[in-house]
């Protein structure tokens, strides 16, 4: 090393009582800042006038490419930040030494004598420093002078040498907060995805699947029509869906469609003007107007009148809608979530569904599986329902019993099982439900387990084949009962030939 180029060896004796004093103001400064940019501006503020130097700069270090990388630059005169050059010598040694670096009169060296940044700049002195995090050079402090290089003396090095200890203490805090900051803010985003989710149950690789795809549909702004069984947990995907959504902070709405008469639904869904009909004594907004940024769960569908059917994909196309009794058009913003158990495809071929409106509802179709295709998730709904029916001190359930839940059909599916939990819960003797204690619905149709042993076609085979028996062979009534068409009994009788 050239004998004008200094290391630094700290003794504090040379610090006078002007450069204590601007440790003091810098350490009680970097102290009240919360970001790095403002802690290397506040050093470079307050140092380029305690040192005199005509450049200031932070220069990063960047260990992957072994490059620096000039951040923050400060000039005494008007030089333009971008025109200064620096010497990477100086930044090589200081790398090399972890310390600070201290050189005169830069022509005479012949380290700088040939770099360009000498040449150009005319460097007198320079003063750099390392700035060291979690033991590694984070960057360099970087100070020249051309003009005050009687200022860039030994006391100067101890001062800044002195200083550099802080300054990294400094930033060492600093980007500690951050890094805990954003642990925070990803903890309570993880934790917020579990809080979304409280009440759907289930580990099963169907349910999985579903928790995989809820996030990803609530993102984007389709229609959703989620199909599944009775009591499969249709209202908790949907609501689910809500919460995960941008829209979450805005009102959800359940509207059940199902047997409600069509002109009662349709002041429910569109509201009306005073005098519309007879009743109507006050001007009423509808559930689209109420739910106007936020989510409208239309539950069972599959139920909606025809007129109605053609006025809800006039809202989906144009996002208006009319009062009943009025002519104003009002703008809504609505996303609609829709839910069925019927089997919407055949009914658009039946002609009893819109094909149009199936196909603007439908751009994205979620299944529920039934409870019969994740019976693993058995105890674990179990669990959940015995610590909703007595959250300080639920029951317990005896194996064998389980074992039973286990090897149920499940026709009514999840709601069955918390309606059965509960029944067993207030029949149990003691704090264990038993066998005994386990009573299955029999009037849910088709409630005996055997009933569901084999393939979906088996299945539902099965039960076409039941329920014309029960009809004494009358078609039509058998058609009606299952919610399908005549048509489609009729081509399945014939195949099981009866
Ligand atoms: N995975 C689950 N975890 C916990 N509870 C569930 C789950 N699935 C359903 N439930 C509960 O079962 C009951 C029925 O669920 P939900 O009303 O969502 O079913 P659905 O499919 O909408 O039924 P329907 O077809 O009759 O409208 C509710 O009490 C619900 O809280
Ligand atoms: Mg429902």
């Amino acid at each position: 090393m050239p004998n004008d180029i200094k290391k630094t060896e700290i003794t504090y004796d040379t610090l006078n009582s002007h450069q204590l004093q601007a440790i003091y103001k810098l350490t009680r400064q970097l102290a009240s800042l919360g970001y790095e940019e403002d802690i290397l501006e506040a050093i470079l503020e307050d140092l380029i006038d305690e040192t005199g130097a005509e450049v200031a700069g932070f220069i990063h270090y960047d260990p992957e490419t072994d490059s620096f990388v000039p951040r923050t630059l400060k000039t005494r005169d008007e030089q333009k930040p971008d025109s200064i050059e620096f010497s990477q010598t100086v930044f090589r040694q200081v790398l090399e030494s972890k310390e600070a670096v201290l050189t005169f009169d830069t022509r005479s060296d012949q380290n700088y004598a040939g770099t360009r940044s000498v040449i150009i700049n005319k460097i007198h002195a320079i003063l750099a420093f390392p700035l060291i995090i979690n033991q590694q050079v984070y960057g360099i402090l970087y100070f020249d002078s051309r003009k005050n290089r009687q200022s860039f003396n030994e006391s100067a090095r101890q001062f800044l040498s002195f200083f550099a200890a802080i300054a990294s203490l400094a930033l060492e805090q600093v980007r500690y907060k951050r890094q805990i900051e954003n642990e925070n803010i990803l903890l309570k985003s993880k934790l917020e995805n579990e809080i979304r989710f409280p009440t759907i149950v289930g580990e099963s690789p169907v349910m999985t699947k579903l928790f995989r795809i809820i996030p990803k549909v609530a993102l984007s702004e389709a229609s959703v029509i989620i199909t599944g069984e009775n009591g499969t947990g249709k209202d908790l995907v949907a609501k689910a869906i809500h919460d995960a959504s941008p829209r979450r902070g805005q009102p959800f709405l359940a509207q059940y469609i199902g047997t409600i008469p069509a002109t009662i639904l349709e002041s429910e869904l569109f509201g009306y003007k005073k005098g519309a009909f007879t009743g109507a004594n006050a001007d009423k907004i509808g559930l689209f107007e109420a739910v106007n940024g936020g989510t409208l769960f239309l539950d069972e569908i599959g139920d909606l009148a025809q007129d109605l059917q053609a006025k809800l994909l006039r809202v989906l196309q144009n996002k208006e809608i009319k009062r009943l009794g009025e002519n104003t058009i009002r703008h809504v913003d609505v996303r609609i979530l829709a839910a069925t158990n019927k089997d919407l495809a055949s009914m658009v071929k039946e002609g009893l569904f819109r094909e149009d409106l199936y196909y603007r509802l439908n751009v994205i179709n979620l299944i529920v599986p039934p409870l019969r295709e994740r019976i693993e998730d058995i105890p674990l709904l179990v669990q959940h329902f015995l610590q909703k029916e007595n959250s300080g001190n639920p029951l317990t359930i005896r194996r064998e019993a389980l074992k039973m839940l286990m090897n149920y059909g499940w026709p009514g599916n999840v709601r069955q099982l918390e309606n059965i939990i509960k029944r067993a819960s207030i029949l149990a003797m003691d704090s264990e439900i038993k066998e005994s204690d386990i009573q299955f619905d029999e009037s849910v149709k088709g409630s005996k387990s055997s009933e569901y042993h084999g393939t979906m076609e088996e299945i539902k085979n099965k039960i076409i084949r039941q329920r014309i028996e029960q009809f004494k062979g009358n078609k039509t009534q058998a058609a009606k009962s299952l919610d399908i068409s005549l048509r489609s009994i009729q081509a399945k009788s014939k195949e099981l030939g009866i």
